[in-house]
């Protein structure tokens, strides 16, 4: 019931480093279920995502162990398949431990699952892929029950590259008999990364990152100790936040070509990027030109970056055009801006920006991760206070965003509701 406080108008400087990402963390988490020894991920970021998926586990009969950013996770004992409901309501990504469970475990029951609620979200492509593995999976009363006894390599052709069914299958395959060649995977960097984390665990996978990826089935996987990389959301809201707020800021933890698509864009808009090979500084003199961006699978311009980008425009010169091809219905931030003052139409799966240079401190709310980050970068930029609430929603994937912005001199604080 946590509120964020903004006074806006204050430029951001200084130098951060980002955690390891998000979305690449999830993945291996789930992917840890398939080991017999630890496995310790570095720099890991304590945002609630990951606690709840660091709570699956422990539900399954893992264990977890912190020592400060560094997660180390031993699943060399399990005692349970079932991926518990109230999790799985939480947190789509409880959907990418059916693979591994099955692998490692044969049998599994989980929930449809949750997530931010930013479009229909089905798992047809996940279940294809499982099944298409041998894998018996019976829906009965919102559970599914799958029996992979009889799992074995296939060829799977995705018809959309989605980025959690690759990686669930990757995983469904990795103990399976046989090879399996997945075509139109997705190509996100989290998957590239999902097949050095399994490889180095003595998996045989060759080609993520590409359209084609070939798994040859193994018999069992060891522990390692691994670096997820950098969180390229986290790392493009910062650099966003900057062409907002105006200043200088020094990135460090990012691979620069995991951001192409976003600093291009940045750059077009007149913020000035200097990328090195693990860092970026990024600055803005605030006279910045609204951008049109179009989301869609890696390397172009990611759905993540949406809602801070449209934030962005809103305080820019001229229009920028905003086409959302990822989720259906991604846009849930666009009233909250609008009460900011920003200027937004949206026509079916486009919102036109037309740059009002100006927007006011107003009371909004979060309706999803991306979108309250967006109304955050708005907020920095604001005359007088905005004050945010639906904070548990932006906490899925920002550890402690205010004392992140307030450490580059941003004037935000957190409230209890009872303060
Ligand atoms: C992942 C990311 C999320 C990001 C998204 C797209 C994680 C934890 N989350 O989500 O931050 O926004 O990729 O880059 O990694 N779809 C189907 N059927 C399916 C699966 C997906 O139709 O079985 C559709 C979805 O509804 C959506 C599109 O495919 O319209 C993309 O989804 P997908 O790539 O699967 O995203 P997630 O893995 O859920």
């Amino acid at each position: 019931m946590d509120r964020l406080l903004i006074n806006g108008g204050h430029r951001l400087e200084g130098e951060l480093a980002v955690h390891s990402a998000k979305n690449c963390v999830l993945a291996l988490l789930a992917a840890c279920v398939l080991a017999t020894r630890p496995v310790t991920l570095f720099n890991c970021p304590k945002i609630t995502d990951i606690i709840n998926m660091t709570k699956i586990i422990e539900a399954l009969g893992g264990k977890i162990f912190w020592e400060k950013d560094d997660l180390t996770v031993d699943c060399s004992v399990l005692t349970g398949n079932e991926i518990p409901s109230s999790y799985a309501k939480e947190i789509r990504s409880s959907l990418f431990l059916m693979g591994p469970i099955i692998g490692r475990l044969k049998h599994a029951k989980a929930v449809f699952p949750g997530g931010c609620d930013i479009g229909i979200r089905p798992i047809d492509l996940h279940l294809k892929g499982l099944r298409a593995l041998n894998i018996d999976i019976e829906e009965t009363g919102g559970f599914l029950y799958c029996n992979g006894e009889n799992a074995r390599g296939n060829d799977i052709h995705l018809d959309f590259p989605s980025v959690g069914a690759t990686e669930n299958i990757m995983m469904a395959a990795v103990l399976a008999k046989g090879k399996t060649t997945i075509t139109n995977a997705a190509k996100e960097p989290e998957i590239a990364a999902l097949q050095k984390f399994l490889n180095k665990m003595g998996a045989k996978i060759a080609g993520a990152g590409s359209s084609t990826i070939v798994i040859e089935g193994v018999k069992k996987l060891d522990g390692c100790e691994f670096e997820p990389i950098p969180d390229r959301i986290v790392a493009g809201t910062l650099m966003t936040a900057v062409g907002i707020a105006g200043g200088e800021i020094e990135i460090e933890n990012v691979v620069p070509e995991h951001i192409a698509a976003i600093t291009s864009k940045l750059v077009k808009s007149s913020c000035k990027v200097r990328a090195f090979c693990d860092r970026i500084v990024i600055s803005s003199n605030l006279r910045t030109k609204a951008v049109d961006i179009e989301t869609s699978p890696y390397p172009a311009f990611p759905t993540d970056m949406q809602a801070q980008i449209m934030a962005f425009d809103a305080i820019s010169e001229g229009t920028g055009i905003i086409i959302e091809n990822i989720f259906e219905t991604r846009f849930k931030h666009v009233p909250d801006l609008r009460r900011m003052g920003a200027d937004i139409t949206v026509h079916g799966d486009v919102a036109v920006v037309r740059g009002v240079r100006k927007l006011y401190g107003a009371e909004v709310h979060a309706s999803d991760l991306r979108g309250g980050s967006a109304l955050v970068l708005a907020g920095l930029k604001a005359e007088g206070v905005t004050s945010i609430s639906g904070v548990g929603l932006i906490d899925r994937g920002y550890e402690s965003f205010e004392k992140t912005l307030s450490s580059l001199g941003a004037k935000i604080q957190r409230i209890s509701v009872n303060d």
